[in-house]
């Protein structure tokens, strides 16, 4: 390993093999920023419910949304959990997580910033301060960090996304992931291709291709270490805008998926965790089964079979129904929900359609 010890370079290939195996294992992503927390926990509460929250009230709500999730998260079906600073380093909640043998995580991306004269295509912050943030973070107990960059993608004629951002994009992955592997971290880098617009199938999967492609270039160029690396990619999917969206099927995403990461992500690389992008838990379920399924009965000759593990890191189709039953004071119903999810997701990425 040139960039790495052996030491550093075993640490890092067995946290990334963990967070992906036994099969069916995945990671709950919960590092929303304070406001956006706030603002979900705001949004469950019964009609009529809303209180004026003081801004201690607020951090106090936030904490205990996590200790109750994280002491209900259930470590047979999850390996991973990705905490925000707030919640690792002030709420110091990582230990609870590593006490039940899940690993816990951090996000590293900041906020974003628009790239100038593109319009709806951002630069994504926090590569500046990344090594002692990112050492801070493995102090205070995280094993492997997160960093999302949006992919604005709709049909070629509005020609989105421009080349210049996918170039940003894949470049602020690679610095990233460097960053993240000389801070003891394995990264997980998130290209996160928006199905807001008009794409239909085959565009969305171009440009997961080509976003995926430049990553692994820029990657190889910054001499990341791959077995010590994850991806968390979203499914390749037509666009809410586009007529195909509401007849596709989780067939036709598994083989748009399955084609794709085959096509991209180097055999090196131990595991692709999917995120689920506002989809339903639903859909997020049936997508993941399908393309799971699709792989277990690929031929050997099929470069399906030689796919690495294929699972989850879902934020808001895990959690979504358990904070229902939470903003209505529902705590059991909230844990129960959340292990259900859990199950079901663990199944989905073993290819079993219950
Ligand atoms: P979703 O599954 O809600 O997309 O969250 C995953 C995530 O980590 C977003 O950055």
């Amino acid at each position: 390993y040139p960039f790495h010890s052996p030491f550093e370079a075993h640490e890092l290939i067995a946290v990334a093999h963990d967070l992906v195996n036994p099969r069916g294992k995945g990671v709950y992503a919960t590092d929303e920023s304070p406001d956006a927390m706030d603002d979900l926990l705001d949004s469950v509460l019964p009609e009529g419910g809303k209180k004026r929250l003081t801004g201690t009230e607020k951090t106090e709500r936030r904490k205990k949304w996590k200790e109750d999730m994280y002491n209900a998260v259930p470590s047979e079906y999850i390996s991973g959990v990705i905490l925000h600073e707030e919640t690792l380093l002030d709420f110091k909640l990582a230990p609870l997580l590593s006490s039940k043998g899940i690993i816990p995580g951090v996000r590293a991306n900041k906020e974003l910033t628009p790239i100038p004269r593109s319009e709806e295509e951002y630069i994504v912050q926090g590569i500046d301060d990344m090594l002692p943030r990112l050492q801070a973070a493995r102090a205070a107990g995280a094993r492997f960090s997160k960093f999302r960059t949006p992919i604005s993608c709709s049909s070629e004629k509005t020609g989105f996304p421009s080349p210049l951002s996918l170039e940003i994009q894949a470049e602020t992955l690679a610095q990233f992931a460097a960053i993240s592997q000389q801070a003891g971290l394995v990264p997980i880098v998130e290209p996160d291709v928006d199905f807001s617009k008009d794409a239909d199938l085959a565009r969305s999967a171009d440009i997961h291709e080509r976003a995926i492609s430049l990553i692994y270039e820029r990657m190889r160029a910054h001499g990341v270490l791959l077995e010590g690396s994850l991806i968390k990619p979203s499914f390749p999917q037509p666009g809410l805008q586009h007529p195909s969206k509401a007849r596709v099927t989780p067939e036709q995403i598994a083989v748009a998926t399955a084609t794709v990461i085959s096509r991209t992500v180097p055999s090196a690389v131990p595991g692709v965790l999917f995120l689920s992008g506002g989809m339903s838990s639903d859909t997020a379920t049936k997508y993941l089964a399908a393309l799971n399924a699709l792989v277990l009965k690929s031929e050997p000759s099929s470069p399906f079979s030689r796919l690495p593990a294929l699972t989850f890191s879902y934020g808001r189709a895990l959690q979504g129904e358990p904070m229902k039953h939470w903003g209505k004071g529902d705590e059991a119903a909230a844990r129960e929900a959340l292990k259900k999810w859990s199950k079901a997701f663990w199944h989905a990425a073993r290819g079993e359609v219950l």
